[in-house]
């Protein structure tokens, strides 16, 4: 009986350690921490990571189908200033702001409305001279240096666990970042990188206008639909992503601050290349919201022109 209580007991003290074990990160951290399961391994954490509807894909833009339904999406909220503070935690996989305040979207061939909660980055390894692009998505095989993703939840559920249990529970924002002027709308959150260097510091920011941090709304009229998943365990399939075309622009400076953040403790790894390799399109479609793709703006110069003259021609 007691033998059978010991065999029980390591057993247990067994499992438990494999648990303890099964710690998921990225490549760039297999180095420092062999025993943690790579991107590869995911899987092993949640078998949803091996679906076959994950996110993030390469996409290639002569296969994507216009859709006439993926209208401009509606923003509330968005240019409003909270009054509570937003917590800005360095999770040990990137840094995550909690919004205080929960901005909505719709429209856009959403089925309903979702609230933000939270928004977070990817990115790679900055360099003066030289850098490895980080963005999660990529458009023909090309990636920008970072992106950004706004998680959102359905209006009428609470949280993202209660999310993932309800139909169309989840949609994701994805923006680019690319390597351009320094963008100063940014410069509050880049400023309290140096607060959060470590995994589980978490400190407090004033609350931005969420608008102030993406391009002017005028400009989000061209966006990638597609469903797919979380990029990160438990991989979560039911993801509404939408990609927009055109990207945030931050400095190379100001984009190097990221990786002076730490994936753990003072002395482990920069957090650098925290973000997941192309999954497989499989039976997937993406949906693309304008045709104008097709007809850039010198040739609508020309139509408009060539109709006019007609339209004169006629009159006369
Ligand atoms: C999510 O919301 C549900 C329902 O309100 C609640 O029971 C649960 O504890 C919440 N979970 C988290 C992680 O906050
Ligand atoms: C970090 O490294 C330094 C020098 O190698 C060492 O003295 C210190 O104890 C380490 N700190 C931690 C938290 O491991
Ligand atoms: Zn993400």
């Amino acid at each position: 009986m007691e033998l059978l209580f010991l065999v029980l007991l390591s057993l247990h003290i067994l499992k438990t350690e494999a648990v303890v074990e099964h710690h998921w990160c990225y490549q760039s951290q297999k180095c420092a921490q062999p025993h943690c399961e790579a991107p590869e391994e995911w899987y092993l954490i949640d078998i949803s990571c091996k679906g076959n509807k994950q996110s993030p894909i390469n996409i290639v833009t002569k296969n994507v189908i216009y859709d006439k339904n993926l209208k401009p999406l509606n923003f509330e909220g968005y240019d409003v200033k909270g009054s509570s503070k937003w917590n800005i935690e360095n999770n040990g996989h990137t840094v995550k702001v909690e919004l205080s305040t929960s901005p909505k979207i719709g429209g856009g061939g959403l089925g309903r409305k979702y609230k933000a909660t939270e928004f977070h980055l990817h990115w790679g390894v900055p360099g003066v001279q030289r850098y490895l692009p980080g963005s999660e998505h990529s458009i023909d095989g090309e990636k920008e240096a970072m992106e950004l993703h706004i998680v959102h939840i359905r209006e009428d559920v609470s949280n993202i666990t209660e999310a993932k249990e309800t139909a169309d529970g989840v949609a994701v924002l994805a923006f680019f970042v690319k390597v351009e002027e320094e963008n100063k709308n940014y410069a509050t959150l880049i400023n309290e990188l140096e607060n959060i260097k470590y995994k589980g510091q978490t400190t407090q920011m004033d609350p931005l206008p969420l608008s102030s941090l993406l391009p002017p709304e005028e400009d989000l009229g061209r966006y990638y639909r597609y469903e797919g998943s979380l990029t990160t365990p438990d991989c979560y399939e039911g993801v509404t992503w939408t990609i927009f075309e055109k990207p945030i622009e931050l400095s190379i400076s100001q984009i190097s601050q990221f990786s002076t953040l730490h994936f753990d403790g003072r002395n482990s790894t920069h957090m650098i290349e925290n973000f997941r390799p192309f999954q497989l399109l499989n039976e997937r479609k993406v949906y693309w919201s304008s045709a104008s793709m097709l007809l850039p703006a010198a040739k609508v110069l020309m139509l408009v022109l060539v109709l006019t003259y007609i339209l004169s021609s006629l009159s006369q």
